[in-house]
C-alpha cells in the first residue's frame, strides 16, 4: 500500500480547489432551484451527482444559497443513507439487495466481496480504488442477482464470478501502475 502526500488544495486566493469548484458549479446550478427549503434534497442530491459525494464545502455552499445555517444542511442530509461524505473509490461496486436479488442470493455475493476487498459495504478501500456499495432494486430483477461495477450492470452474479471481476479489474491497475513505472524509467 502506498503512501499519499497530501497535496495542498489552496490557491494563491487562499480558496481550497474543491471549494471553487462548489462555487462555480452553484452558480449555474443554482438557477435551476427556488431558494427555499424544499430545495435542500435536489440540491444535496445534483451535487452529489457532480462531484461523487458531499464534502463540507457544498454543504456551506448550499447552506450560503438558501440562507440557512450550514448545520441544517447537514442535518437534512444524514437523515438519508443515499448520501456519502468521502470521495468514491476509483472503481463503484454495487449489489443489488433487492427482494428477487436477496432471494438468488445477493447477501453470498456481498459477504465474498466484502472479504475479497476488506471492506464493509459503504465503505471505500485504503488504496481508492474500490467502493462497496449496497442498493435496493435497480429495477433489473430478470438478472437477479445483480451487481453494477462502475455503471455496467453484471447479471446473474455468484461469490465466484463477482471475485473474477473484481480480481479482473485489480490485475489491470496492476498492469497500468507497472506501465506508468516502466514508462518513468
Ligand atoms: S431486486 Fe435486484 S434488480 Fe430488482
Amino acid at each position: 500500500m502506498t503512501k499519499h502526500t497530501k497535496k495542498s488544495s489552496r490557491s494563491s486566493s487562499g480558496k481550497s480547489s474543491i471549494a471553487q469548484r462548489v462555487e462555480q458549479w452553484l452558480r449555474i446550478a443554482g438557477n435551476s432551484f427556488s431558494k427555499a427549503r424544499e430545495s435542500i434534497i435536489p440540491l444535496l442530491q445534483a451535487a452529489q451527482s457532480e462531484f461523487g459525494f458531499l464534502p463540507n464545502e457544498v454543504m456551506e455552499a448550499i447552506a450560503r444559497f438558501l440562507r440557512v445555517p450550514p448545520a441544517q444542511i447537514q442535518g437534512v442530509a444524514s437523515f438519508y443513507s443515499q448520501f456519502r461524505y468521502e470521495a468514491p473509490g476509483k472503481h463503484r461496486v454495487t449489489v443489488c439487495r433487492g427482494t428477487a436479488c436477496h432471494v438468488r442470493g445477493s447477501g453470498r455475493v456481498v459477504d465474498e466481496l466484502t472479504m475479497w476487498l476488506g471492506i464493509k459495504p459503504q465503505e471505500t478501500s485504503t488504496d481508492g480504488l474500490f467502493t462497496l456499495e449496497t442498493v435496493a432494486c435497480v429495477g433489473s430483477c430478470a438478472l437477479a442477482p445483480l451487481m453494477v461495477v462502475d455503471g455496467k450492470v453484471h447479471g446473474r452474479q455468484t461469490p465466484a464470478t463477482a471475485r473474477k471481476t473484481m480480481e479482473k479489474i485489480s490485475m489491470a491497475e496492476s498492469e497500468a501502475n507497472h506501465g506508468d513505472k516502466e514508462d518513468a524509467v
